[in-house]
């Protein structure tokens, strides 16, 4: 599968997005991750792309000393930042990290059981994301959780509509992650999984000033560099006009039990 974004694996254009979606998002994507995922103390979970540790660091604090996160990212940058806020937050000892491809856990897990794997944005990146679902279902227990979340088809249908009228284009059809959210991904896992629940999550982003603006596009993989001038421009005048700028994070959780 293994999508293609200039940003896919930038630990800093990651962070940029995730302090955007704190300070300007209506709501807490965790929330709707975590009560999917069911956490408890004392379990054992998967985090799948864990970046920065966004979903890493809070359930490390909810499994408690007596659980534990293995966190796999392709990228050691990204898993040093995660690192060094575990440390912060005092719950380095209850996490492992794993720098390496999603495809190839299987290597590196062969012994482990998990009570939840998690997948947040990321388990599209995978070459081979068939296999990985299967591996995924080997590491869980019976009875275990997978969820897993991406980008919906509409996914900031504002954003993506303000950059391509700069280019006087439509917006092209989706393709990469979400494609993947809507129907491969979903296909998969019900070839496997006993039962599936596929949910929705809405976060509209509400930025209040150009540079706020700008600053989230060009860490989004839909920046282009030839763009820059005109978005920064048109981000002005719009909000010469405008108090806010409003773009909706659509989201798709499928939630897998063993
Ligand atoms: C969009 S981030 C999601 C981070 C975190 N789960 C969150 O929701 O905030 C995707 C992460 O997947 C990692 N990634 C991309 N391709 C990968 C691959 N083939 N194997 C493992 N990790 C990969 C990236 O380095 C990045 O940290």
């Amino acid at each position: 599968m293994a999508i293609n974004g200039q940003f896919n694996t930038d630990a800093k254009a990651l962070n940029r997005r995730i302090v955007a979606h704190d300070k300007y998002g209506e709501k807490d994507i965790n929330e709707w991750i975590f009560s999917n995922l069911d956490v408890a103390r004392n379990m054992m979970i998967l985090d799948l792309g864990c970046g920065t540790g966004k979903q890493t660091i809070p359930m490390a604090k909810a499994v408690g000393k007596d659980g534990r996160i293995v966190s796999v990212d392709i990228s050691q940058e990204a898993l040093n930042v995660l690192l060094e806020k575990a440390t912060e937050e005092n719950v380095s000892e209850q996490i492992t990290t794993l720098c390496c491809s999603l495809d190839d856990i299987a290597i590196h897990l062969e012994n482990e059981r998990f009570d939840r794997v998690l997948s947040s944005y990321s388990l599209y990146y995978a070459q081979n994301p068939e296999n990985l679902v299967k591996t995924i279902w080997e590491t869980l227990k019976t009875g275990g959780i997978f969820f897993f979340c991406g980008p919906a088809k509409d996914n900031n249908r504002e954003l993506k509509s303000f950059h391509y009228s700069l280019k006087g284009e439509p917006v092209p059809s989706e393709s990469g992650g979400a494609a993947f959210m809507e129907k491969l991904g979903q296909r998969l896992v019900r070839e496997v999984f006993r039962h599936v629940e596929v949910t929705m999550f809405e976060n509209p982003l509400r930025f209040d000033s150009a540079e706020a603006l700008y600053a989230y596009w060009s860490s989004y993989n839909l920046y282009e560099n030839e763009l820059d001038e005109r978005f920064k421009v048109a981000a002005a005048e719009h909000f010469n006009r405008n108090s806010f700028f409003v773009t909706k994070k659509r989201v798709i959780g499928v939630k897998a039990v063993k």
